[in-house]
């Protein structure tokens, strides 16, 4: 079993960038999520410790806390509320990559593929609850219910996926359905916390969500484009896993009504089995312009978040705002 000692928790230097308004805010919600990590039950501090300590982009939290300051709230309570929307983020990943028997996240092996799936659920079900936790310790019952419903719905994102996994016939609109709920979902939920926390009116509130749910749609598609073009050095991730899994993204779901009769049938039957000729499939996605399709769509979406929060206050944080925005769909990791 890997041991988890004190790794540095590393970000890729574009993220870097654009976290530089709130630094010092990023540096206490780390320590935030290095205390509140604590259990006296070994194996959840060395499988907490094992994937969080590998670092991750930590857009999430970012994105409570650039709304929160691009709209002059001071209080320390966004930090709290950043790390619970990591841990809840955390949970999802771990139990995800048990779902999606993934071997590699965040450039080294999966805590599944380290420490077994039962102990990687377990691990799964104690970061949601310690968020709980953590949420009730704020004592705002607005953010609770905020932060419930958008676990509730992030849960129900990940069974529609299951049941539309291995299904040819998906649309773009199963597609998206399924995006919303399960990505889109949280990082709304942290504009909206940004914004709640910073007492501003309904309308602005409204206008800061869309934006967050904007934001993770386009970041979605961006990484369902980047599972069959990006690099696994990069992105820490094996390329392919949405094939492996029967998985129609986007990308796929384009080829198959785009692409001539032959290479149509030769990915129905990739999806059905839950695999085929990764480096063919990719090839044909390339060739039928369907990354470039959903590279439009996800733009779309990154520019709906741009207009979003282009009328806030000027200030560093709503130009980090406007940049992620870009980071979104530029990005390779
Ligand atoms: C991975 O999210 C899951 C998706 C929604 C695609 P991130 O790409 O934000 O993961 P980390 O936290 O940076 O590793
Ligand atoms: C995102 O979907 C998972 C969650 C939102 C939990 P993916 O399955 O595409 O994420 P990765 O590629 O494993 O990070
Ligand atoms: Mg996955
Ligand atoms: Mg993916």
């Amino acid at each position: 079993m890997p041991h988890a000692s004190a790794l540095p928790v590393t970000t890729p230097p574009a993220a870097a960038q654009l976290l530089a308004p709130i630094a010092d805010d990023m540096l206490a919600v780390d320590a935030v999520i290095r205390r509140r990590l604590d259990s006296d039950v070994v194996l959840i501090r060395t499988i907490a410790n094992y994937i969080i300590g590998a670092g991750g982009k930590r857009l999430r939290p970012a994105v409570l806390l650039l709304i929160g300051r691009a709209l002059g709230s001071t209080g320390s309570e966004h930090q709290e509320l950043a790390a619970t929307i990591e841990f809840i983020h955390t949970a999802t990943l771990l139990h995800d990559d048990v779902v999606d028997g993934s071997d590699l996240r965040r450039g080294r092996p999966t805590s599944n593929a380290a420490f077994g799936n039962p102990a990687s659920v377990l691990v799964g079900d104690f970061l949601y609850s310690r968020a709980f936790q953590m949420m009730v310790d704020v004592g705002s019952m607005r953010v609770m219910r905020i932060l419930a419903d958008a676990t509730n719905r992030i849960a129900e994102g990940e069974v529609l996926q299951l049941l539309n996994v291995r299904d040819p016939s998906v649309t773009e609109q199963r597609y998206m359905q399924v995006v919303e709920r399960k990505t889109a979902t949280l990082f709304e939920a942290a504009a909206r916390i940004g914004a709640v926390l910073a007492g501003v009116d309904t309308e602005t509130e409204e206008r800061c969500s869309k934006y967050g749910a904007s934001l993770g749609k386009a970041f979605q598609v961006i990484d369902d484009v980047l599972d069959y073009s990006g690099h696994a050095e990069d992105l820490g991730k094996q390329l392919g896993d949405d094939l492996r899994e029967g998985k129609a993204t986007l990308p796929l779901i384009h080829a198959l009504s785009n692409a001539p009769t032959g290479q149509r049938q030769m990915i129905e039957a990739a999806v059905r089995d839950g695999g085929g000729d990764f480096i063919a499939i990719a090839q044909i996605v390339q060739s039928s312009g369907s990354l470039q399709y959903a590279r439009r769509i996800a733009e779309h979406e990154a520019s709906v978040a741009h207009d979003a929060v282009s009328s806030l206050p000027m200030s560093p944080f709503r130009r980090s705002l406007l940049d992620l925005t870009s980071f979104a769909i530029d990005r390779d990791h």
